[in-house]
């Protein structure tokens, strides 16, 4: 099927298909594809998820090669959990304007300011940033994250801002330090434009990423007018499922829409802001992934000294928060 527009596959789509799939129990490969990515590389994928749920799907995976269809740091997150497999993604100029906003001598230099601090990196972040971190989080545990540090220990977390404010607000920790790193993709999902989509549905559920820069004003808008949910985008997909509403307006990156509307037929899906594409997330096409695995490329490893500083934080990050949690 051609599953962005749910008819069936040109015949060049069903050819690039069926080679995939050849490739694939050749070299023993599993893909998988984070939720924002095109609609086709979803659907071609083993396992979608959130970039909680990618880590430990990498983690307990049995094949020798994992395609990873995301963002260079989801490649690199895999490659440090699992050493042994051979880690691919079909375009390493994939990257991330949030993993590139704190580099490792910034955050060396933040740490220099608050030597006691522990350090919470976003899975958005370089191997060589994670290297110098205490723990990981995602959006889906990063409450649970900094819950589970020592209350008096000044906490630094990095990079986004809008998701380190939003977990400072819920833990009610006052020696949370916030980078003021943001995803340009979510941060453009302003609270004027979320607030005419849902005013324009009214009974409407409202389902906000805590990337996004109309986090505080969502759950600062009277219930009777909304119920608005932060969530990563696996929750959306949870939280979609069991809400017993029709109509939900999606502050997140558009690729989300694809599942959301694909598991829920019956529901609608609005987004909060059109624009809300991340065209690094769009870069892995079908092509690409069938040349990733005919040519074995493109490995990603990440060098030794690097990896063994960084597996602790990502499997404290991959223990904490059991996988099933709505909200975070
Ligand atoms: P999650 O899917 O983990 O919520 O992450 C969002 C994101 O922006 C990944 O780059
Ligand atoms: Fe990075 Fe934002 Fe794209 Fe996610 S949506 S990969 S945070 S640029």
């Amino acid at each position: 099927m051609a599953l962005e527009t749910g008819l069936p596959a040109t015949g060049e789509e069903a050819r690039l298909i069926a080679e995939i799939q050849e490739l694939k129990r050749e070299r023993d490969a599993l893909i998988l594809a984070h939720n924002y990515e095109l609609g086709p590389v979803q659907d071609i994928a083993d396992a979608t998820g959130d970039s909680l749920a990618l880590a430990r799907y990498a983690q307990k995976s049995s094949a020798r090669t994992l395609v990873m269809c995301g963002v260079y740091f989801m490649a690199e997150t895999a490659s440090i959990l699992c050493p042994d497999k051979t880690v691919l993604i079909p375009d390493p100029e994939a990257g991330c304007t949030l993993a590139d906003a704190m580099t490792p001598e910034q955050l060396l230099a933040w740490k220099a300011e608050y030597p006691d601090a522990v350090v919470v990196s976003y899975v958005n972040t370089s191997a060589a940033v994670k290297a110098l971190s205490d723990y990981c989080c995602t959006s889906a545990n990063a409450v649970d994250v900094v819950r589970a540090i020592d209350p008096d220990r000044p906490v630094l977390f990095g990079p986004d801002f809008f998701l380190g404010s939003y977990v400072a607000r819920v833990t009610g920790r006052p020696n949370l330090h916030v980078w003021p790193g943001e995803c340009h993709v979510h941060a453009a999902i302003l609270p004027e434009k979320m607030e005419e989509e849902v005013a324009r549905n009214p009974g409407s559920e409202l389902l906000v990423h805590p990337e996004c820069g109309c986090t505080t004003r969502a759950l600062a808008l009277p219930p009777r007018k909304v119920a608005a949910r932060v969530l990563s985008t696996d929750g959306m997909l949870r939280y979609a499922r069991e809400s017993s509403a029709t109509t939900f307006v999606v502050a997140t990156e558009l690729g989300l829409l694809h599942r959301l509307r694909k598991e829920n037929p019956g529901k609608a899906f609005l987004p909060a802001h059109e624009g809300a594409v991340c065209p690094f997330m769009k870069m892995i096409t079908l092509e690409k992934i069938r040349d990733a695995l005919r040519d074995n490329r493109y490995e990603v490893r990440v060098p030794d000294d690097i990896r063994q500083r960084a597996l602790l934080p990502l499997e404290r990050m991959v223990a904490i928060s059991p996988p099933q949690r709505h909200d975070i």
